[in-house]
């Protein structure tokens, strides 16, 4: 063996993308693996797992274009002419599964029936790949079924270029004294020896990488992170900012219902949970014709139309698919709208609406109790009903079922109009 044979490594920047590159596909396939399921977690999971996904594309781009201008440091003479074809076609196939494996998970993301943005690591925005979001259903779904193929796979092929490759490392390095090899990629690894300390360290890292992919559990959205409401859309009709003015003295209350309206910062909102996470959201977009007098309740009418890509419930990846066909719909149904023509009074200050919700395009009757306070030309109305998504719809598929997200959802209404 030649001299220049013998200390022939890797040069620096190969040797760090080899073992950093190496990890993050080992971490890959162990998050793979906690990423079925409905639960917050394991979509948590999924974020995570196409972050790193991603930062492999980079990282092995970088280290491809690096291998194309370098040429790898010379072999030990000795090796056979069948373990020099074997390696060098395990490498070049490496790199097809380096870029294979993100390239087609990115496609499959990209097509997938409910587009959803990607946060890299949850704050770097990642596009789809250019053109495929955008396309038909009909057009998008093979090429998300073949990518999906392809992803499943590629990572075959992956666990067979593994094998191969770790065997032959371990082979020159426990039995070729004469044909060092894994000191090309750990410097100064002594073939022969055993208890290669760098052996070791490699099979410490690995345990540790998997012991990470398994315990590390992604953050997933706290619900405090729900921003401040904006205005209610029809404020423009409201020319006093509420509480501004001197104190107002009850008015009487005239014989007809009275058309009020509502005011900046009424809220239109909802809670249910996920596998026991508490959710509230919100609707920013809706307007309401009220007309209403405690008064003259029978010819009060109420009608309320709820704009459902308006959602919000804190985390950005959920409002995106909210709005699609397995909950809201909404390029069929844009909005939910409630209407009630009838009102009874509970108690003092108290009444219900009597109404129907019209979501998905199905109506059913719904009630709504709420308290009423007027003050002269302002009134504050709070109220909370419930009602079953599953009668509505809301929830398609795998999503039907309510053993994660339960049928009954909680809707309040804190509501501030002006007298007309
Ligand atoms: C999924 C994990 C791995 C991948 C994708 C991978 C990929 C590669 C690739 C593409 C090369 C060619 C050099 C280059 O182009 O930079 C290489 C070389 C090498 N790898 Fe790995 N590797 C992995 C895991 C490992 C492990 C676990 C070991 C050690 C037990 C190892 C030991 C080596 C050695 C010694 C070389 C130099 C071989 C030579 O040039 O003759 N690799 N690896
Ligand atoms: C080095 C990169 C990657 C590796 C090694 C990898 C590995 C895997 C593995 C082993 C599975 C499970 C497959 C099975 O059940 O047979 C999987 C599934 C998945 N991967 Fe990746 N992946 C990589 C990159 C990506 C990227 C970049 C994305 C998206 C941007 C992605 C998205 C997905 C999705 C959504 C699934 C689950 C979908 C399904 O199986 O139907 N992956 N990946």
């Amino acid at each position: 063996m030649t001299d220049q044979a013998r200390g022939a490594r890797y040069a620096t920047l190969a040797i760090v993308l080899h073992w950093t590159i190496a990890a993050l596909i080992v971490l890959q396939i162990i998050l793979a693996g906690r990423m079925e399921g409905r639960t917050p977690e394991a979509f948590a999971v999924v974020q995570f797992h196409k972050s790193i996904g991603i930062t492999v594309l980079l990282l092995s781009l970088v280290r491809l274009a690096w291998r194309l201008l370098h040429p790898p440091p010379p072999e030990p003479e000795t090796l056979a002419r069948w373990e020099r074809t074997l390696s060098t076609g395990v490498h070049w196939a490496f790199y097809v599964v380096m870029i294979g494996m993100p390239l087609t998970g990115w496609i499959m993301v990209s097509t997938s029936r409910i587009v959803l943005p990607t946060l890299l690591f949850g704050t770097i925005p990642w596009p789809h790949v250019p053109g495929l979001a955008e396309l038909a259903p009909a057009v998008k779904t093979p090429w998300h079924d073949l990518s999906q193929a392809a992803h499943h796979l590629i990572i075959k092929g992956a666990y067979v270029l593994i094998a191969l490759h770790v065997a032959g490392a371990l082979k020159h390095q426990l039995f070729r004294r004469d044909e060092p090899v894994l000191s090309r990629m750990a410097p100064g690894a002594v073939s022969g020896r055993w208890w290669e300390p760098r052996l070791l360290v490699i099979a410490a890292g690995v345990a540790a990488v998997i012991a990470f992919g398994r315990l590390y559990q992604p953050p997933h959205p706290a619900m405090a992170a729900l921003p401040p409401p904006p205005p209610v859309e029809d404020v423009a009709d409201s020319p006093v900012a509420v509480g501004s003015g001197p104190a107002l003295v009850v008015a009487p209350t005239p014989a007809g219902p009275v058309k009020w309206v509502v005011s900046p910062g009424s809220t239109l909102g909802f809670a249910t949970s996920w596998s026991g996470e508490a959710i509230q959201g919100r609707f920013d977009k809706w307007t309401a014709d009220i007309l209403f007098s405690p008064a003259a309740l029978d010819a009060s009418k109420l009608s309320v139309a709820i704009d459902l890509t308006s959602v919000k419930t804190g985390d950005e990846q959920r409002d995106a698919s909210l709005p699609s066909g397995d909950w809201f719909d909404v390029a069929e149904h844009p909005k939910a709208t409630f209407t009630a023509t009838r009102f009874t009074q509970t108690a003092e200050g108290r009444f219900v609406a009597h109404g129907k919700l019209t979501l998905r395009g199905v109506s059913r009757p719904l009630d709504l109790p709420f308290r009423l306070k007027i003050t002269g030309d302002t009134a504050s109305v709070s109220g909370v009903t419930t009602l079953d998504r599953t009668a509505f719809g809301v929830g398609q598929g795998e999503w039907q079922s309510t053993d994660s997200i339960p049928a009954k959802v909680t809707v309040t209404v804190a509501l501030k109009a002006r007298r007309r």
